[in-house]
């Protein structure tokens, strides 16, 4: 597996391969990669002649009171288990690289999709996922990436600025991976006491309640939220951020669940912030 670290490298790579025709599949990651990332690989290795990972803690996309300092980087690890999966090339650039001195371009996507759910508790997450994600696009040559449906509103923001910008990329969008116990796999669980993350099932068990009660025939989004945020309030240490409801994936408001519909939530427990969601009416 090459391991890329500058501008030149990866361009000389992609290009090589490009020039050969070659189906080139991207899977961005911030790293501490785990089962989650690994599946989105593992997508990308049968579907692609070249899978290139991208391992980066993009600076651009947190707050300033939000843990890029904190967030876990495990390059050696991550090397291992990219290697495993058979993985081409891994571009693992310093911040400077992706942003030197004199950077002054950003890619925003506006209005209704960016404008609520982590859009609208994250002011610029959305402008920095964006940017990063349209310079991997066009240093890596892809012709398909691979995302996950565990940041859903992600997935939608890129396809918008993809279509908008016309960057002759397809997008996947891979199902959440959870534990054995709900829980659906981030590297933020790692901040996680032991305690906390039995806490943290509740996140899961909120949105199962809602997807059952859904099949049984509750279309009413009030009555559907309502049902996550009584689960939720029933967790001493958890502290809802928002519990939402949009179609999927143009992200409008919904009185009843008549079309397909994105349940998503985010809810600290303790200091740690998580999300999950699921896709009420249709398999994806
Ligand atoms: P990161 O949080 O590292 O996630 C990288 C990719 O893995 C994302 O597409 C995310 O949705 C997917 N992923 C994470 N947990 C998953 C799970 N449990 N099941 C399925 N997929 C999962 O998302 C980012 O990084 C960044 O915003 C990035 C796109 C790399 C831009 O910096």
């Amino acid at each position: 597996m090459k391991i890329l670290k500058t501008i030149e490298e990866i361009k000389a790579f992609a290009g090589e391969m490009s020039k050969a025709g070659k189906k080139i599949g991207l899977v961005p990651t911030m790293g501490a990669l785990h089962e989650g990332h690994l599946t989105l690989m593992r997508e990308a290795r049968k579907e692609c002649e070249i899978v290139i990972a991208s391992v980066f803690v993009n600076p651009t996309q947190f707050g300033p009171n939000e843990d890029y300092d904190a967030y876990p980087r495990k390059f050696e690890e991550d090397c291992q288990k990219l290697e495993q999966e058979g993985i081409d090339a891994v571009f693992h650039p310093e911040p400077e690289i992706m942003y030197p001195q004199g950077y002054l371009t950003y890619v925003n996507v506006d209005g209704d999709i960016t404008n609520k759910l982590c859009g609208a508790r994250r002011p610029g997450h959305f402008r920095g996922v964006a940017t990063v994600v349209t310079k991997l696009f066009n240093l890596s040559r892809a012709t398909d990436a691979y995302f996950g449906q565990k940041d859903a509103q992600q997935v939608v923001v890129v396809r918008r600025f993809v279509e908008d910008l016309n960057i002759p990329v397809r997008i996947h969008m891979v199902p959440i991976v959870r534990e054995e116990s709900g829980l659906a796999r981030s590297s933020r669980n790692m901040y996680l006491s032991s305690e906390e993350r039995e806490a943290a099932l509740v996140l899961s068990r909120s949105l199962k309640k809602a997807e059952t009660a859904f099949a049984g025939g509750e279309k009413d989004t009030s009555a559907l939220k309502k049902l996550v945020r009584e689960e939720l309030a029933g967790e001493k240490l958890a502290e809802i951020d928002y519990v939402e409801l949009y179609s999927f994936p143009a992200l409008q408001e919904l009185a009843k669940v008549d079309q397909p519909a994105l349940l998503a939530i985010a809810v600290k427990i303790g200091k740690t912030r998580l999300i999950d969601n699921v896709i009420l009416g249709s398999e994806r």
